[in-house]
């Protein structure tokens, strides 16, 4: 296995764009990514494309092929696949990259993710959105993603004794980041007020303790570690990255306020870049709804099961905490277009470890994504560090 960097980087702004095309969110986000990597077109090898659910969105399928074209890259005859794990299709596309990169099968090569969900009603989002879950013992009873972790949410509060305020607080925390990132799809700082009073969507989840409807694209260029400073003055270590999948339906889970995948896709990728928990500077995780972060952080090792929620009112997760989550905002804040949202994490992280990260720069050396699909039956994490 060849060590392997991030040589470019590139993301859409998030949000609803009806302004623009599916194909032409990833030529904006692979073009930005490319001037990032001081890269032309000819010089890709490669694309891994994540997305989870074209085919419905926006009527498209056979993406992989669809991107190359409109990359400009299809006269070159380079191999382009779609990769799909419902809301870690990104990740997965930067897994694939990653190993295809470090195997040595290529060197140049693209992981991008794009979704654009805001092209259909509400009613037929929840429903793409619930084909990530089990159609035949799930979805077909009526479970929507909000109402599976509702579930979830009810279980953990009721065991671990977790309070409204501090479920509410992960919002407040991730809005507060959002605000400062310009690709954020909501920058507005909101208080504890602004999501107990919101809407009901799945009791005990309330509207601001949902990820939105996005669309957005974003494109990460990975090389091989001693070919990178031919691209980039700072390039960014992939310390490693794994997976992991669990049970597809949540009745079927050893217990549904853990989500197994986490647990093992974290260890491998501890034990995989050969640094400790303390060692990580800041975690992007998968807040697709507010009790999904807090779980993110007991299952990949960085405390207790039942503590997180204590952890986040005492601003330990904080952008100025000693455990930062979310910096970007979050899939709360900085929107959530499901097929992207594993590679935006990723860029996060590039651009923290390369300090450009303007108002919510942290100063950290390592950091960690964690992308999950479905209710946890896919994870991916990823850690990356400064060369
Ligand atoms: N957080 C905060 N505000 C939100 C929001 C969210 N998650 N979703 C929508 N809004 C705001 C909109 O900006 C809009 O504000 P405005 O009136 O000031 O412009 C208002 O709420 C209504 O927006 P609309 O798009 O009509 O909302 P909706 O009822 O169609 O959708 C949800 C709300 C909760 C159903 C939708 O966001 C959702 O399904 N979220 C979960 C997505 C999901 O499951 N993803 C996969 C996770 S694994």
């Amino acid at each position: 296995m060849r060590d392997v960097a991030v040589i470019g980087v590139g993301c859409t702004k998030f949000g609803e764009k009806w302004d623009t095309s599916f194909r032409n969110l990833f030529v904006e986000a692979g073009g930005l990514a490319l001037e990032d990597g001081n890269l032309s077109g000819d010089q890709i090898e490669e694309i891994f494309v994540g997305n989870m659910s074209a085919g419905r969105f926006v009527e498209q399928e056979h993406v992989g092929a669809l991107i190359a074209d409109y990359a400009g890259l299809a006269t070159d005859n380079i191999p382009s696949t779609r990769v799909e794990a419902a809301c870690a299709s990104g990740g997965l596309a930067f897994r694939q990259a990653y190993t295809t990169v470090a195997s040595g099968m290529a060197d140049v090569v693209v992981a991008a993710g794009v979704e654009k969900m805001t092209d259909v009603g509400t009613e037929m989002t929840t429903d793409v959105l619930a084909a990530a879950a089990d159609r035949e013992w799930e979805g077909i009873a009526g479970a929507t993603f909000p109402g599976l972790y509702a579930m979830i949410a009810t279980l953990y509060m009721d065991r671990y004794g977790l309070t409204r305020e501090q479920l509410a607080q992960v919002a407040v925390k991730n809005h507060a980041n959002g605000e400062k990132n310009p690709n954020a799809q909501f920058r507005k700082a909101i208080t504890l007020d602004t999501v107990l009073q919101s809407t009901l969507v799945a009791d005990p989840l309330r509207l601001f303790d949902c990820s939105p409807v996005t669309d957005g694209a974003a494109a990460v260029i990975l090389a091989p570690l001693e070919r990178a400073r031919e691209f980039t003055d700072t390039p960014v270590r992939v310390l490693g990255s794994s997976q992991a999948s669990s049970t597809i339906a949540l009745h079927d889970r050893r217990d549904i306020c853990t989500l197994d995948a986490t647990v093992a896709a974290g260890n491998r990728v501890f034990e995989m870049a050969k640094v400790e928990r303390k060692d990580i500077g800041f975690i992007e995780v998968h807040d697709c709804f507010t009790i999904a972060e807090l779980c993110a952080i007991e299952d990949l090792g960085f405390c207790k099961k039942g503590e997180a929620g204590k952890l986040t009112e005492e601003g330990v997760t904080a952008l100025n905490g000693s455990l930062p989550v979310n910096p970007s905002g979050g899939l709360k804040a900085c929107g959530h277009p499901v097929g992207a949202t594993g590679i935006k994490q990723v860029y996060e992280v590039v651009r923290q470890l390369r300090g450009e990260a303007e108002g919510r720069q942290i100063d950290a050396d390592i950091g960690m994504t964690h992308n999950v699909g479905g209710t946890g039956a896919t994870v991916v994490c990823s850690i990356l560090g400064r060369v």
